[in-house]
């Protein structure tokens, strides 16, 4: 039977093919010339997010990529496509040469000695990471047939609590300045900005939570969306008997950095060789953005009150017992009062303790200037927009380099204070190049300072930040 065909359905046809040819091609130029290519070919114009997650999540044999190390210090590496099996990291590459100098002394250590009172830790051995060529992997069966992609960004601590040692990650500057600062300067100078999709943990929970809680309210509201791991979820990871492909991982280990440092050993702080990484300017804009925007959505607002008139905060620590002499203290705020009378500074006389943490936060954003006695409060200048100046306050006889390497890190112009004198980076070394002492009083209340000579500093400081401009948040 003919089948026919009228006008009106002719039409309708040509209108539908018209239509599917426009939805389901694209126009493709290259070098002047101009292709049509079908619908299934603009994936590779899409930003990667976009990308389906659960597609490429389990990756066959034939397919697994080689390792790389991206950058690193001792102590801390960044890696991409990094293994793991039967809780084994596994570096494999054809071209070992590739790797840092230090090896896996620089990377991971072994748990030390419970008998040795010294706490040395050797290397890690194979049972906590080896470098292995493809086809050494394939021999020993090390990886199996297949791997699951762990995707995104993770930063791994590998220091746990043995015996009385602790892990260190139970005090917040030891977390944020040290290991996970070491861990985002690593991920940075590979030239990534991402924010990091998990933290993992091979401690327990006890040895990395610190008392006051401002590691766990940093994990969950500067970073919300990373994943925290537990030690018992490195352990069924390891148990599963299944092979993780990890595309972008740091791992952070105190006792690399202090067996292998370079710098590490003479201030015998974990953190000395990480100025030696080069890392933009902006290096921490995209925590800081997450915590301005934190701060502006609780209705803090990160300006001056007037805006030719610079911030400046003064760390107080005379409710703890390493603090200054009362008198010292009073005389210093006096001081600064005075200033702030005159329309110098705007001043903020803080006891950081007291205030709720985004108005701390939000505090020490918009603070061009910072000084305070040598403590944790100091951490605070990590968010300070770079190129801001710091004051540590020590005690006259004594010096200790923690807060000094943020200032270098941070290329805020910093100054250890002695009383009546800034006590500049060429009398920070003895002459065997190790630092100098702390000396007796560094845990006292028996700090002093010179308030008249300090107003006389913070007049020289803020005269260069009177046009300090906050960058805007780019999204
Ligand atoms: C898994 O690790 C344990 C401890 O390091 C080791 O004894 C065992 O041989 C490993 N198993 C495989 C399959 O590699
Ligand atoms: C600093 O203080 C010391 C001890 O009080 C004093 O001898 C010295 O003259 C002071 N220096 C300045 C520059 O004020």
């Amino acid at each position: 039977m003919p089948i026919a065909i009228n006008r009106l359905t002719a039409f309708l046809l040509a209108g539908l093919c018209i239509t599917v040819f426009l939805t389901h091609t694209v126009v493709q130029q290259t070098t002047g010339q101009s292709t049509i290519q079908h619908i299934s070919k603009l994936s590779k114009f899409l930003p990667s997010k976009t990308v389906n997650r659960w597609a490429d999540l389990y990756v066959s044999e034939d397919d697994f990529p080689e390792t790389t190390h991206m950058s690193g210090v001792a102590g801390f590496n960044y890696f991409h496509n990094l293994y793991s099996a039967n809780g084994t990291f596994l570096i494999v590459t054809s071209n070992p040469e590739s790797l840092p100098s230090y090896g896996i002394s620089g990377i991971l250590s072994a748990l030390s000695d419970p008998l040795d009172k010294y706490h040395n830790h050797a290397p890690a051995g194979e049972d906590r990471i080896m470098i292995v060529s493809p086809q050494e992997a394939k021999e020993r069966m090390l990886l199996g047939k297949a791997a699951i992609r762990k995707s995104g960004v993770s930063l791994m601590f590998a220091d746990v609590k043995e015996g009385t040692l602790s892990s260190f990650l139970n005090h917040y500057y030891h977390f944020i300045g040290e290991m996970f600062l070491g861990l985002w300067r690593v991920v940075t100078a590979a030239g990534e900005i991402e924010l990091p999709s998990r933290l993992i943990y091979r401690a327990e929970s006890a040895d990395w939570r610190d008392r006051a809680g401002i590691t766990t309210w940093f994990q969950q509201a500067v970073l919300p969306e990373a994943e925290i791991e537990e030690a018992t979820i490195y352990e069924d990871r390891k148990k599963s008997g299944v092979t993780f492909l990890f595309d972008k991982i740091a791992i952070a280990d105190r006792w690399a950095a202090h067996r292998i440092g370079q710098e590490v050993k003479y201030w015998n702080k974990a953190n000395a060789d990480l100025p030696l990484l080069d890392v933009p300017l902006t290096w921490m804009d995209p925590l800081r953005d997450q915590i301005k925007r934190l701060a502006l959505a609780e209705g803090c607002d990160v300006k001056r009150k007037r805006s030719k008139v610079p911030v400046v905060t003064y760390i107080n620590r005379q409710l703890t017992s390493r603090r200054l002499i009362d008198e010292d203290d009073q005389e210093l705020i006096e001081e600064m009062e005075k200033l702030d009378d005159e329309g110098v500074i705007e001043f903020h006389n803080a006891f950081m303790e007291k205030l709720p943490r985004v108005d701390q936060f939000c505090l020490v954003m918009k603070t061009d200037v910072m000084f305070g006695v040598h403590g944790n409060g100091l951490s605070h200048q990590l968010w300070m927009k770079p190129k801001s100046a710091v004051m540590e306050i020590m005690p006259v006889n004594g010096f200790a380099r923690d807060y000094a390497i943020l200032g270098e890190m941070m290329n805020h112009e910093y100054y250890a204070i002695h009383y009546n004198e800034t006590f500049p980076p060429e009398k920070w070394r003895k002459e065997n190049g190790y630092g100098v002492d702390q000396g007796p009083d560094f845990h006292s209340p028996r700090y002093t300072i010179d308030g008249k000579w300090m107003a006389g500093m913070v007049r020289e400081l803020v005269s260069i930040r009177i046009n300090a401009i906050e960058p805007p948040l780019p999204w």
